[in-house]
């Protein structure tokens, strides 16, 4: 597993389809939380697998590999209308045993490196209520709290508020 050293940026690299059961498998164990996203699994690799393959170039998705794979992230448009173009919507997850340690930090880090490339010059971040981790992570690198929408949704039967947040890069900085 995570052996610690840095930098460990060489270890992300883009997902591939042999990467699909396990980017399943983190997803589902954040699902079971129910505070990491309104989106339900299970997720097994043939449906990830799928859903990898639909994503177009600037809606990436990258794993940590450090033998196995311990962390996933994702861009995606925030909108389809053209004026916000600019604006994609960030994912990380990390897998139970390899969080505190730094793990998504280095892929938010990474997400906010590469989004400029791809012609983002805004990242912004969902987070659902009682997610403190998911919270710290990106106001931890310097994104702000723009607002907290009131019962945006529903993890089962229980409405949850989400904290939009936000970073400018780039030319938007
Ligand atoms: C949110 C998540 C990605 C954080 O990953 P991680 O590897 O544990 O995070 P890190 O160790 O890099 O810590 C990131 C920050 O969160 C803080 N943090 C970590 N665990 C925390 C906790 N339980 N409570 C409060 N803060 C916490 C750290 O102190 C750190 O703050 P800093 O950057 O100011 O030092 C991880 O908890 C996760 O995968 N959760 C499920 C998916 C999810 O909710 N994703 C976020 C929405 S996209």
């Amino acid at each position: 597993m995570l052996t610690g050293m840095p930098p460990r940026d060489r270890l992300i690299r883009s997902a591939e389809g042999r990467d699909a059961g396990a980017i399943g498998a983190i997803y589902d164990e954040a699902i079971a939380t129910g505070v990491a996203t309104f989106a339900q699994g299970p997720h097994a690799a043939a449906e990830r697998e799928e859903w990898l393959d639909g994503r177009g170039g600037r809606a990436p998705v990258w794993v940590l590999d450090d033998g196995a794979v311990v962390a996933w992230s994702a861009l995606a448009p925030f909108s389809h209308r053209p004026w916000y173009d600019g604006v994609a919507e960030y994912t990380v997850y990390v897998h139970r045993d390899a969080q505190g340690r730094g793990v998504g930090g280095q892929m938010l880090d990474h997400l906010i490196s590469q989004a400029p490339a791809l012609g983002y010059w805004k990242l912004v971040g969902m987070i659902l209520e009682g997610n403190e981790p998911g919270l710290a992570l990106a106001t931890g690198r310097g994104f702000r709290v723009v607002g907290t929408h009131r019962s945006h949704g529903r993890v089962g039967r229980d409405w949850r508020d989400v904290t939009v947040v936000e970073r400018h890069l780039g030319e938007g900085a």
